[in-house]
């Protein structure tokens, strides 16, 4: 089973696939179609230890000059010295205008190695081979590639679209179930902002063995997922309007693993929490929202830091540092309705600060 959406944008339009074991026909189809001279593989470690003698197998056949590059795991690995390493090896292998780079891992691996695409030679084409439930739902479609600064998360970066997307259910077989955990709440994101089923559909990550799980209904989620992020980057290609419905729970997420110095919390755990901030905020400010749907999923997250060892009072001075300020207030998503976001600037602290001890109780 495997199915194709196509995004439409201002570089072009490309399609987005998923399914299980259908990298192998996805690459070599691209490659057969093109005048590429060589290509670059930036894979991340883990995906590396795992999958190699596959992806050479893919490669070899594909029968072009092809040199890999290893991206240690971490977020630490979205860092302007870890580009710089990314670009000086494009550019010391003779990287050309028409080389592509085919990038195979997580959110961490897409974002980096998508940035190094954009910036070298001023832009060389992208593949995305995301193998992490996050990835395949979110980071991989809509052109967002970037690193890290010290001042805050995904600030230096560039909207760059990839040529294609090709999610290949098969890689999850060897994601640890955390993995799978933290790309859950990007799809919980997507039920709470634009479709209920998503919801119920989830249900299947209670499966003890995750590698169990029926591969249509995981397919089926996947893609609806997709289609949600395929049908908002379509309307919002550079995000001044309804593309930051995606951040819904990020400003607050964004803020916590800072303060747990991006490596004692995973993004997605962060985002989980910070929706459950994000919520209460909701209803501080007026609306009326019961946590219920989201909050079932609460017992599959395992969060590996407490709230002591947090940097707490520079939580709201962090989320001042995003990119989501105005005229020195923080801006958030929050929810009307189930399936209803808005973006509200909210100018009491302290409402923020309480919406930070309700979602912090749960650490
Ligand atoms: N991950 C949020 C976005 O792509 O806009």
């Amino acid at each position: 089973m495997s199915t194709k959406l196509t995004v439409k944008s201002a570089a072009g339009d490309y399609p987005v696939s998923v399914g299980f074991n259908i990298v192998d026909e996805a690459l070599k189809t691209y490659f057969d179609n093109s005048s590429a001279p060589a290509c670059f593989l930036f894979v991340d470690e883990n995906v590396w230890k795992h999958h190699q003698p596959k992806l050479k197998q893919i490669f070899d056949e594909i029968g072009l000059p092809y040199r890999s590059f290893i991206i240690p795991e971490g977020e630490k690995s979205k860092s302007i010295k870890q580009w710089q390493v990314a670009v000086n090896f494009l550019l010391k292998n003779g990287v050309r205008r028409n080389t592509p780079l085919v990038a195979v891992g997580g959110g961490i691996t897409g974002d980096l190695s998508g940035f190094a695409a954009s910036s070298a030679l001023r832009g060389i084409p992208l593949i995305h081979v995301p193998t992490t439930v996050l990835a395949m739902v979110d980071s991989s479609i809509g052109g967002k590639t970037g690193i890290n600064h010290e001042t805050g998360k995904n600030l230096i970066g560039a909207f760059y679209q990839p040529e294609m997307v090709v999610a290949d259910t098969q890689f999850l077989q060897t994601l640890p179930r955390k993995e799978w955990i933290n790309g859950l709440s990007e799809i919980l994101k997507y039920g709470a902002i634009s479709n209920s089923d998503i919801f119920e559909m989830s249900e299947l990550f209670f499966e003890e063995d995750l590698r169990q799980v029926d591969q249509q209904e995981l397919i089926k989620l996947i893609e609806l997922c997709m289609g949600v992020k395929v049908d908002i980057v379509q309307k919002d290609e550079f995000e001044g309007g309804v593309r930051a419905f995606l951040n819904f729970g990020h400003t607050f997420a964004h803020a916590l693993e800072k303060a747990a110095d991006f490596d004692q919390i995973s993004h997605g755990e962060a985002v989980f929490l910070g929706m459950l901030a994000a919520i209460d905020l909701s209803n501080r400010v007026g609306f009326s929202i019961d946590d219920r749907s989201i909050r079932t999923f609460r017992p599959l997250y395992n969060f590996g830091v407490s709230s002591d060892s947090l940097n707490r009072d520079r939580l709201i001075e962090y989320m001042k540092s995003d990119k989501k300020m105005v005229n020195e207030h923080i801006r958030f998503i929050l929810l009307k309705g189930w399936q209803h976001p808005v973006l509200r600037t909210v100018k009491d602290e302290t409402q923020i600060a309480d919406s930070w001890l309700a979602a912090l109780k749960e650490l």
